[in-house]
């Protein structure tokens, strides 16, 4: 049995990577598998919210009453999101976006020469931070923000950096090596009361425990 706690909220999701365009072949992405974004949108659905979910590249099935998004790049998933998000109650960033992106897609797939030893450069620009941009839309139009965090080492400090550097109420940290593409995990909560884990269990397990969280933490409406 699933409580509504979330019925009548509307909740914007990002998950999965993006992918950066170098030419019509090749491109800038890393391992985001995309499941504990698409958990999250299926178990806030259970929930009774309206979910929409902006996915990057990924090979997940739509869950059930979720409406989906599908982009590439880090540009196409803000600008899915960023007219969307004053509509929704609360968004949560799970994707592993680029930082960077080509500052140009070549049109036709670059050749190596004939003897060429170095390859040739090419610039790299800044892409937006979807959340930290969200995150400072004015109030009435800002949903509420949770935001991830994917670190090596020192989780909790890097954790309570970000979720001051974000400007969101809540930062979810993966605790454990290897999150990526893997069915299980452990979740760290942060927030301005402190750190509570959640302990390692299937991302869908880990998902609605967040949910309960998040309900919870909502401003009544
Ligand atoms: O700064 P970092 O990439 O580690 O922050 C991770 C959090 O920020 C995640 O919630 C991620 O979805 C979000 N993010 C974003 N747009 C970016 C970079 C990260 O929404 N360009």
């Amino acid at each position: 049995f699933q409580p509504k706690v979330l019925a009548g909220r509307r909740v914007l999701i990002t998950a999965g990577p993006t992918f950066e365009a170098i030419d019509p072949v090749r491109g800038i992405t890393n391992h985001s598998s995309g499941k504990m974004g698409f958990a999250i949108a299926r178990a806030a659905a259970e929930a009774g919210a309206q979910v929409t979910l902006v996915a990057g590249p990924v090979h997940l099935p739509t869950p059930a009453g979720v409406t989906r998004i599908d982009v590439r790049s880090a540009q196409q998933m803000h600008d899915a999101v960023l007219p969307r998000a004053p509509a929704h109650d609360v968004f949560v960033a799970t994707a592993a976006v680029a930082d960077w992106r080509p500052a140009a897609e070549q049109g036709e797939k670059i050749k190596k020469a004939e003897g060429q030893r170095v390859p040739a450069p090419f610039a790299l620009v800044e892409n937006p931070d979807i959340l930290a941009t969200v995150a400072r839309l004015p109030e009435g139009q800002r949903p509420w923000c949770v935001g991830f965090a994917a670190e090596s080492h020192d989780l909790v400090r890097h954790a309570r950096e970000k979720r001051l550097r974000k400007g969101v109420p809540l930062l979810v940290g993966n605790l454990g090596p290897a999150t990526f593409g893997r069915d299980d995990n452990t979740l760290l909560l942060v927030d301005a009361a402190g750190e509570r884990e959640l302990a390692t269990a299937d991302k869908l397990t880990l998902a609605r425990a967040l949910v309960a969280e998040i309900a919870q933490r909502l401003p009544a409406v």
